[in-house]
Formats: C-alpha cells, structure tokens, sequence
C-alpha cells in the first residue's frame, strides 16, 4: 500500500551572518533527512537579510519582511551580527524586530548537559542538568522605552524601563504551567521532587526567577500573576529564586531545576549561563515561540565571524534548533529522532563542542547525525 502523503512545512531560512549559513546548511541537512525518514516536506525559501545585505543596500530588514514571514509556518534562522556593522543595528532591526512583530513572546531555552559533553559543572552529569528556561521574550528592558535628558552635558539623564503588562506576564506565565505539566506526568514525575511533594500529587517544579526584594512594581506582578495562575495548577509546585541566587543555584545545582520563568533581561542573562553548563554556544538551542503564530528557532551563539568558511564551527546547536523546531510543527517522532542522533554524536563522537576541536568538520557532523537518525 502506498504510504499516505504527509503533511508539508513552509519554512523561511534566514541564513544570516558569520557561521549562520554553515551551521544553518547542517541544520537543514538533517531536516531533510528527517523529512524522508517520517514522511513530512518542507518547502523553503531563503532570506538574504543579515549584515552583508546591510552594507550593501543599507537597509537592514525589507517593509514588508514580517508580512513575508507569517505566510510561512516556521522561520529557521542562523545568526545575525557583523564585525563591520554597528552593535544594535542588526539585532535591534532584524533580530528584536522580528521577535516583536510576530509577537514571539517566549523564548524556550532548554539546559540539557547531553552525554559526551563536557561541562564547567564539576562532578555534574547529564542527570543533574535537563531543565529549560521560558524566557519572556518581548517585553521588559527590551521594549525601548526610556530616553535622555541634557544628552552631552554634566547632568545628562538616561533611563531605560523595564516595562511589563499583565498580559504579557500572564500569557507567559501561563505557557509555562502548561510546558511544565507537559514535561511529566503522574506515572512519571519529575525527579527532582521531594517524597512530600510527590504525596501531595505533585509532578512538576516550576521556579519563577525574579527580584521581589528591589524590583518591588515588576516582580510584584510576577508574583501575584504566578500565584494566581498557579492556583490553577495544583500538580504544579511553585518555587521562587531571586535572579542572583538562581545563577548561584545554576552552578551549584542545577538539579533543583525543572522549569525556570523570567522576565526578558534576566532570561537573557541567565540562559547564556545555561548555555555554558550544557557545554557552551556550540550546543545550545532556542526556539523564539509565538504559540499562536509564526515561531522561529535558532542557536542562541553568535555569528561567530572568525571562524567564517572554515568548516570548523559546531552545527550542532543550529541542529538542535530544527529539532525543536520539529517539535513544534507537530513531527514529534522526527523531533525526538533528531535529539538521539544528536546524543548518539556527542556521547560516541565529538571530541570537543568546540569550534575547530570536534576531531570532524561542520559538514561531517551534519553527516554523523543524518547517518544515525
Ligand atoms: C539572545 C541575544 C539577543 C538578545 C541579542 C543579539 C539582541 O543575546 O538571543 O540572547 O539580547 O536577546
Ligand atoms: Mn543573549
């Protein structure tokens, strides 16, 4: 019998600068491969936008470039930032633009040590380190808001405001009861769980990291959001950490996490610090999550210019991101496929996640994990 045809992706690739388009080729590799093997297309096409384009023709993002991307189901994007542009100029209009426009307000980045990994952690194990952080990706310090006064002068004024609407907290919030819930379940709940927790029916941790004790407006909403939404999930147990102590705890234990939620600026902050504990920017993933729209997936690095055409940088992170992306379309097995394929390489394979010391090229890796999916 004729296997029924499955469903089709449209897929926007923006390549972008540095490594971006070697890492994204490898990324794109495995989809295809994955495609063939779960029975799924892709259609794409691919976006020149980024700091070559820039320089160029001056122009940073197309009029109609967000118009553009929400006909497609996903946008796969490499890496933006350009040694001879301007900090800000291309992550504020490309990178930022894009996650505000399309209203992409999660950013889902999971801290997963995979076996074969190195990490800083000592004595740590990809047993200890397998949490995600839901980072509120649209509002706070990077709405803009702020300004200066008497600019030049002795008694110049800047301030910059972390802004935040109940909407926006809540709707974050909510995604992440909903993503905790959906990591266990009562046959299996979390590990990190306490007897008494897992008595009182518990199955999921998720730890609201904030600032109660100075940011007493911002982080006020949070915690009264997180209580009330909370409420609703009584399977849920609610944990609290100030920012600080959160980094403290990411190092010392990170087994304490399950699900961590934050506002934008801390998220960013403390996701690079995952992102090191889980063996560095050569692994680590991030999906930029508009439930309800167009999502895009990348690896959270850089563009990473000097290691530009050398086919030496890792794909695996940018892999790692079609994964996710998988997931999110709905290719549950494809996506659960790719995350073995990638375990089985760094457990069995790569020397080094790092640039240059993997013991095989970019192009290699993408070839290991098509040949083990
Ligand atoms: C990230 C990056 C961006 C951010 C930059 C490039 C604007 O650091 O995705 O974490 O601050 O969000
Ligand atoms: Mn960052």
């Amino acid at each position: 019998m004729a296997k029924a045809a499955g469903k089709s992706y449209k897929i926007a690739v923006i390549p972008g600068d540095g490594t971006g388009p070697e890492v994204v080729n490898e990324g794109l590799k495995v989809l295809d491969a994955a495609a063939k093997k779960f029975n799924f297309k892709t259609t794409r096409k691919v976006f020149d936008w980024g700091g070559e384009r820039y320089l160029k023709t001056n122009n940073v993002l197309p009029d109609d470039a967000v118009e553009t991307l929400k006909k497609y189901d996903a946008v796969f994007l490499g890496a933006i930032g350009h040694p001879d542009v301007k900090p800000g100029i291309l992550e504020k209009g490309i990178l930022l633009k894009l996650r505000f426009d399309l209203d992409q307000y999660i950013n889902l980045r999971p801290v997963k040590l995979y076996p074969g990994v190195e990490t800083p952690l000592a004595g740590k194990t990809p047993d200890d380190i397998d949490y995600v952080v839901v980072r509120e990706n649209v509002g706070g310090l990077y709405t803009g808001i702020g300004g200066f006064t008497m600019k030049g002068t002795a008694n110049e004024t800047a301030v910059q405001a972390m802004v935040y609407t109940r909407l926006q907290v809540e709707r974050c919030i909510r995604y992440s009861f909903e993503l905790a819930m959906k990591r266990h379940s009562k046959a299996k709940p979390w590990k990190g769980l306490s007897e008494n927790d897992i008595a009182a029916g518990k199955i999921a941790k998720l730890t609201l990291c904030g600032k109660t004790n100075v940011l007493t407006y911002v982080f006020d909403l949070w915690d009264r959001v997180f209580h009330e939404v909370g409420a609703e999930y009584p399977l849920v147990k609610l944990d609290y950490c100030h920012v600080d102590a959160t980094c403290m705890w990411m190092v010392k234990n990170p087994e304490w996490f399950d699900v961590i939620v934050t506002e934008n600026m801390f998220g960013d902050i403390i996701t690079d610090l995952g992102a090191m504990t889980q063996g560095g920017m050569g692994i680590a993933s991030g999906g930029n999550i508009n439930p309800e729209g167009v999502s895009m997936f990348e690896p959270i690095g850089g563009s990473a210019p000097k290691y530009t055409g050398l086919n030496v940088i890792n794909p695996l992170a940018a892999i790692g991101a079609a994964g996710m992306m998988l997931d999110f379309l709905g290719e549950h097995k494809a996506a659960s496929a790719i995350e073995k394929s990638i375990i089985y390489v760094t457990g069995k394979k790569l020397k080094s996640m790092a640039a240059g010391k993997m013991g095989y090229s970019t192009t290699q890796v993408g070839d290991l994990v098509v040949e083990n999916l």
